[in-house]
């Protein structure tokens, strides 16, 4: 493994492209190599051994591209399949979940709403890690039915994502929560939205961040942190048409490429 090789990054879609924004943030020299399955989305409603089988076959993908360390920008697809691909692969594997913690830590209303996908807050990761922090909370889980497929179309504030929220977001604000976690990578897309339908005093929180210092500090471990002020290779594969992920990432547009391949 050479410190030249991309992070490999990998979603059911378009979603993880908000991790892959929060990774070039700290590592700006770092070569990326991004994979939105989007043919396949959404994961969320899939069983947990398709969903397992769709992450192996994204990650030999990012193997066969010379990757040194692969991100799972993917709540579903890291609370179902992180056990099986780390346990098959030697490269490193970073994983992506909902920041609960953070949320239990801080809550004053002592009740925190989460928005995930089935997939992710039905799988026994999810349980196991968040057993431990229910004790003394009140934790509203809320599955965001229908988000995925209207950001993955690009309509981030159309009429019936306002809707939707305001349908997902209810048992929520009636619980008197003061932390909503997002839990999948699709969802920080939608945060304006989200705001202007919650109550001033909630908090949004996601673990793009967290999870962009953890392939820091793994890659520091293994000293292949790539040298610095060295212009970085960003590449962009979807296996569905190329417009949302150009539209999200406009901002990046002079340096990045978004090609359509099969995979
Ligand atoms: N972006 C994904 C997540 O973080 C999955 C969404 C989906 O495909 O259902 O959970």
């Amino acid at each position: 493994m050479k410190k030249d090789s991309p992070i490999g990054v990998f979603d059911s879609g378009v979603g993880g492209s908000s991790i892959w924004q929060e990774i070039h943030k700290l590592l700006p020299f770092e070569n990326i190599i991004y994979l939105a399955d989007s043919k396949n989305a959404p994961y969320g409603n899939k069983s947990s051994e398709e969903i397992t089988l769709l992450s192996i076959k994204n990650v030999e993908k990012l193997i066969a591209l010379g990757c040194k360390i692969i991100v799972v920008a993917c709540n579903t697809a890291t609370t179902n399949a992180i056990t099986t691909l780390r346990k098959k692969y030697n490269i490193p594997i970073i994983g992506i979940e909902p920041a609960i913690k953070p949320a239990a830590l801080q809550t004053t209303s002592k009740s925190i709403g989460i928005l995930a996908t089935k997939g992710t807050l039905s799988s026994i990761l999810f349980s196991k890690t968040t057993e431990e922090l229910r004790k003394d909370i009140s934790v509203i889980e809320i599955i965001g039915e229908g988000l995925v497929s209207l950001i993955e179309a690009g309509n981030l504030d159309g009429p019936e994502i306002v809707e939707l929220l305001k349908k997902h977001t209810k048992p929520m604000i009636d619980a008197n929560v003061d932390y909503v976690v997002l839990g999948c990578s699709h969802y920080p897309y939608i945060i304006p939205q989200l705001q202007k339908i919650l109550p001033e005093n909630v908090k949004i929180i996601d673990s793009g961040e967290a999870v962009a210092r953890q392939t820091k500090t793994v890659l520091q471990s293994l000293s292949l942190l790539r040298e610095e002020n060295t212009q970085p290779k960003l590449q962009f594969f979807t296996n569905a048409e190329t417009d949302t992920l150009k539209f999200l990432l406009k901002e990046y547009s002079e340096m990045i490429s978004v090609e359509k391949k099969a995979f």
